[in-house]
Order: C-alpha cells, then structure tokens, then sequence
C-alpha cells in the first residue's frame, strides 16, 4: 500500500458511512462520554439489536456517570438481567465509582486512563476515545480485526499474539486525520454489515476492489479457524486369545464405565502384561494386527489389537469370561469398535489358523 493509500482507505469507507452506516443509534445522539462508554461495554459480546431497548432502560434510570456510581449494585444487576455477562455489569459500577473518586465524576479523556478503568480493554478505550473525544485511536474488535484481515489477506491464526500485534499496526496505520468517530462507527458497521463471517456482500463492500482475500479466493478461509486442540489419546493393547476351533475369549466388562455390561476382549495399557496374560493362557505366539482409532467426545482410543493362539479348547475362567464362535460373538452385545474388529477377524486369522493345522501347533512369530 503506497503512502497515500490509507487515506484513500479511510475516504472509501467514510464516504460508504455516510450512505450505508448506522446513523441512529441511540447512543450517537447525544454522543456522550458517558453514553458511548456504556454502548460500548454493552456490545462487547452483545449484537447491537439486543443492546438497544437495554440501553434505553438504563440510560433511564441512570442518565449520568454519578446517578450510576451512587446506585446500589443490585439495582444496576437488575437493569443489565437478561444481557448476560455480568461482570461488564460489575465493572462497569466499579468503574463508575472510581471516576467519581479519581475523575471528578466524569469519564477521563485520554487513553491511558480509560484503560486502566475496570472493563475496559484496548479496543473498548479506543472506540471510546474516538467516538466520544474524537481522538485519533484505533478499535479491533471482532468484526473489525475480520475485515482488516481479509482485506491484507492475514491468513494466520488471529488469535495469536503477534498476529494480533500486527493487526493492530495496520489498523492503526488507516486511521483518518479527521472523523475519528464516524470513522470508528463505520469500520464497525462494515464489519458487521458487509464484511459478514459467512457469505460476506464483497459486491457492496467500499475496499472490495483492493482486498487481497477477495483478490485470492480466501474470503471463507479468513478469518483461519484456530486448530482444534488436539484430542487426548490413550492406547489399549486388545488380546484376541483364540483355540484351536476359532473360538474367542471375550469377557464381560464391569457396570460402571462407557462399555459397562458388554463384551470385548481383554485390554491391556501395556503390550507386556498383555504378553504375560496370553503367556499364562498358554499362547505360544503372537500376531499384531492392524491398529485403528475410535473417537469418543473427549479422546481417541488407539486400539492396537493382538491375535495368539492356544492349543484345544479353550476353557472358561469364571461366568464373566468365555469363549465364544465368532458368529456367536457377534450376536452378543458388543462396543462397536468390538464388533468391527470381529466381522473383519475370520479374513485376517483364517490363514493363520489353516497353517498352524498343518503344522500341528501354534505358528511362531
Ligand atoms: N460493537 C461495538 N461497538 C459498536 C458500535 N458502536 N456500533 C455497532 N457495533 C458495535
């Protein structure tokens, strides 16, 4: 972008305000300090439309700075009730208290001690400078840090601190000589308007004809969705313990748990103590199968399932464990990883099965 071209910017978006921009919000008229303050704590996580008739009531009931900081709590909780996010409602009285203290009862108008004031974060002290003061602030909010990020095609993870870092520098980099309010009001209203999250209006858009994401195809992957964390994963070693007719050891899981009350075959965390347990079956060998992945809501099982075979019959140890064809297992009530596993068992054991006949023994490994 030239040096002239920030200015161009900010024209191009002013210039759409003043035909397409929202002009009669309640709190632009008057535009108060005291006002624009409260609108603004008000939208940090609310929708304009919503804000609205809760903003008239309290400005109602408390229609300056010292009505507010005098007020007992519960009264200023009572009027923000159904907004949510309560502790805007919190601070806010708080901060109301402190600039009667500190301020003289009125909003202070520099930047830095807007932002010391309980709730109010950089973006809110600058759509508060600018929009009450007319001072040459910056505002990076939701909707503004999308369209900024389309528009210089920021394809990296917002939520990350040097992108955000470098976000701010071009915001602030835009920011008009004169207008600062109805230019702060603009970028807002162009972010939330035009620049839409999804199916964004590119073709009423005032700065569609220099954005880098339109210019790119990357409107829908800006902003970039932040990876997922990454789910937890536990391993489970599955011993299938299988006789010489192909019959499967399974046993029954305890009540309480996911699978509770179902049959699978016994799982180990450790390949070793599955090892040990199919050593003292009597199993002379060991085959790993192919591994797979089950997903639950909160992690992912790696199953890592393992055939070994024992010579004649196998024998039950107790009511909850025992041996069953594998047509008969399936007719059992089985986790689905379970039954998955077992409809794909006879193709995968059969050859083993057959050569260990004809050895006269289980195969070795
Ligand atoms: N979101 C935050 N501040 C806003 C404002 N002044 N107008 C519209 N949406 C907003």
């Amino acid at each position: 972008m030239s040096e002239r071209e920030p200015r161009a910017f900010a024209a191009r978006v002013l210039g759409w305000f003043d035909h397409h921009g929202r002009h009669d919000l309640p709190w632009q008229h008057p535009r108060t300090p005291y006002r624009v303050w409260l609108a603004e704590v008000m939208l940090q996580q609310t929708q304009v439309a919503t804000v609205i008739p809760y903003f008239e009531r309290f400005v109602a009931h408390f229609p300056d700075l010292r009505r507010l900081a005098a007020a007992p709590l519960d009264d200023v909780l009572a009027l923000w009730s159904g907004l949510g996010y309560y502790a805007r409602a919190r601070n806010l009285h708080r901060a109301a208290r402190l600039c009667v203290e500190r301020h003289g009862g009125e909003l202070p108008d520099d930047f830095e001690s807007l932002l010391a004031l309980p709730g109010i974060g950089r973006s809110t002290a600058g759509a508060i400078a600018a929009q009450a003061f007319g001072q040459r602030y910056a505002i990076l909010d939701g909707n503004v840090k999308r369209a900024i990020a389309r528009h210089r095609g920021v394809i990296d993870d917002l939520s990350r601190a040097p992108v955000m870092a470098r976000l701010w520098a071009i915001t602030e980099s835009l920011l008009p000589e004169q207008r600062l309010a109805d230019y702060t009001q603009a970028m807002m209203d162009l972010g939330a308007t035009v620049c839409l999250p999804r199916a964004p209006r590119c073709t009423d858009c005032p700065i569609a004809h220099d954005c880098i994401a339109r210019r790119d195809d990357l409107v829908d992957a800006i902003p970039s969705k932040p990876r997922r964390s990454r789910v937890p994963t536990r391993t489970a070693f599955w011993l299938l313990l299988l006789d010489e007719a192909g019959r499967l050891q399974l046993e029954r899981l305890p009540p309480s748990g996911i699978w509770g009350g179902l049959w699978a075959p016994p799982a180990f965390d450790d390949r070793a103590v599955l090892e040990d347990a199919a050593s003292r079956a009597g199993a002379v060998a060991l085959h790993d199968q192919p591994s797979f992945s089950h997903l639950f809501t909160h992690f992912r099982l790696d199953v890592r399932p393992v055939c070994a075979w024992v010579g004649g019959a196998g024998c039950a140890t107790d009511a909850e464990t025992r041996w069953f064809a594998i047509g008969e297992a399936l007719g059992l009530g089985l986790p689905t990883p379970v039954r998955k596993l077992l409809q794909s068992l006879p193709a995968r054991t059969e050859p083993e099965a057959r050569a260990r006949q004809r050895r006269g023994r289980a195969p070795r490994t």
